[in-house]
């Protein structure tokens, strides 16, 4: 398998961040949420909607942007833009999967707790049709709360279900890595799908996805993966990691507005998967009504464009090709580099102050998110996370965690502002707030 290259020229990070306005008001930790628009994206955005007012918008001119998107989306993972659709966001990529997979009674899916409810719910669907589920650590499930987002998987317990993982000192986790030999604990010869997050929303870690594809392949198990967290922030390569299905967003770390997905298939599996909803441009000789060709012959694309239906959301797309074409100029090795790098300086910067890390602390599955927990179990994570806000500094509330999730645009003195107020949570000093 041909490498990807991996040294591309240095980055001037300044410049990068003198993109992101919301770098001028705000702490922004909060990417693995939804991202701060900058002004590539907010460019893209703005053409777009003057086109259309003064003109109505040019259709010939989105189908060719789309390709575009496409063609760079394929080039960021890695992958064909054959074995590329645009979708609305990861849950309906994860449906898709769950719903066109050949699946039947007596069947399982392998799930683990630390994925998101919405790689969950897609999978307890299919038990209507005797498709069940089984949970890493045990027991059944014990069904999706919303609190922070977070699911429970029966009889695991956090941070009983995995092992390794680099967790800091003093975590009241290990991380929470999903290995080959806990699958293998509970696969079986009905699992004909593992369904995981290449990097989990809380506590970040980041799975060891080709050893699991490895395994899954060798046993004829689908591995289905949800990348959300992982595209735009990682070197994400679907060749050299080899999963079946991947989806994602693209109101993460690819800075667009909310509305657009992507789901990735390589062919072998596209070409397996019959499509739940069908439309016009998913055929492969459409039917041409306008041009007096009248045929309906269902005719699906030999490519993912089978799982797209109708008019798409072409202006998101349009802030899409935008925003991938400036991902690509910097690289995604770089990317990669540049946050693993605050990550570890934020790991050591919180720690220093006291601060528990749960998120993994070293070693290859750190991501871009640091999830930490107060200085004592006295002080709630709510608390504290209402307390950064009133302060200027965005985080989100995960599974009881504060968690601070790193973007291009951020840099070391973000960092140390964010420990600066954590410093004084607690004492006299910490509020009012001062000026953001
Ligand atoms: C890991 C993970 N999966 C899935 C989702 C759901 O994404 P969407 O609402 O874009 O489908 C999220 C959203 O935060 C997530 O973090």
């Amino acid at each position: 398998m041909q490498a990807r290259d991996r040294s591309p020229a240095a980055v001037d990070w300044d410049s990068v961040r003198a993109q992101f306005p919301v770098t001028r008001d705000y702490l922004y930790f909060d990417l693995a949420n939804k991202c701060p628009l900058p002004l590539f994206s907010t460019a893209a955005l703005a053409d777009y909607v003057d086109k259309q007012q003064r003109s109505g918008g040019d259709k010939a001119e989105w189908f060719a942007t789309i390709e575009s998107a496409r063609g760079r989306f394929a080039t960021l993972i890695n992958a064909h833009p054959d074995e590329i659709a645009f979708t609305k966001n990861t849950s309906e990529g994860l449906n898709i999967a769950a719903n066109c997979l050949p699946l039947s009674a007596g069947d399982t899916v392998i799930l683990n707790q630390y994925e998101h409810p919405n790689n969950v719910y897609c999978w307890l669907n299919l038990e209507r049709r005797g498709v069940r589920v089984k949970w890493i650590g045990g027991g059944a499930a014990g069904g999706a709360t919303d609190a922070g987002g977070s699911a429970t998987g029966g009889g695991a317990t956090e941070g009983g279900a995995s092992t390794g993982g680099g967790a800091a000192e003093g975590a009241g986790g290990d991380g929470g890595l999903v290995t080959v030999d806990m699958i293998d604990s509970v696969a079986d010869e009905t699992t004909k799908v593992v369904a995981i997050s290449s990097t989990t929303y809380a506590p970040g870690t980041r799975n060891d996805i080709e050893s699991i594809v490895r395994y899954c392949r060798d046993r004829g198990i689908y591995t289905v993966v949800d990348a959300v967290q992982s595209v735009g922030t990682l070197d994400v390569d679907v060749k050299a990691l080899g999963m079946d299905i991947l989806c994602t967003s693209a109101h993460k770390s690819l800075f667009c507005p909310h509305g657009i997905g992507v789901f990735y298939a390589r062919p072998e599996v596209r070409d397996l998967l019959d499509p739940v909803y069908v439309a016009r441009a998913g055929m492969g000789m459409a039917a041409q009504i306008e041009y007096g060709q009248i045929s309906y012959t269902l005719d699906q694309s030999n490519n993912a464009k089978k799982f797209e239906i109708g008019n798409h959301n072409y202006l998101g797309l349009t802030v899409l090709d935008a925003s991938l074409a400036y991902l690509l100029a910097l690289g995604m090795p770089n990317v990669e580099a540049r946050l693993i790098d605050l990550n570890a300086y934020l790991v050591q910067r919180l720690t220093g102050a006291g601060y528990r890390v749960v998120s993994p602390a070293d070693g290859p599955w750190r991501s871009a998110i640091v999830c930490f927990r107060a200085r004592t179990d006295a002080q709630s994570a709510r608390d504290l996370h209402g307390y950064l806000e009133r302060n200027g500094a965005i985080t989100t509330l995960r599974r009881d965690t504060i968690r601070a999730s790193l973007g291009i645009y951020n840099n070391e003195s973000d960092i140390d502002r964010l420990v600066d107020l954590l410093r004084r949570y607690g004492t006299e000093s910490a509020e009012p707030s001062e000026a953001r």
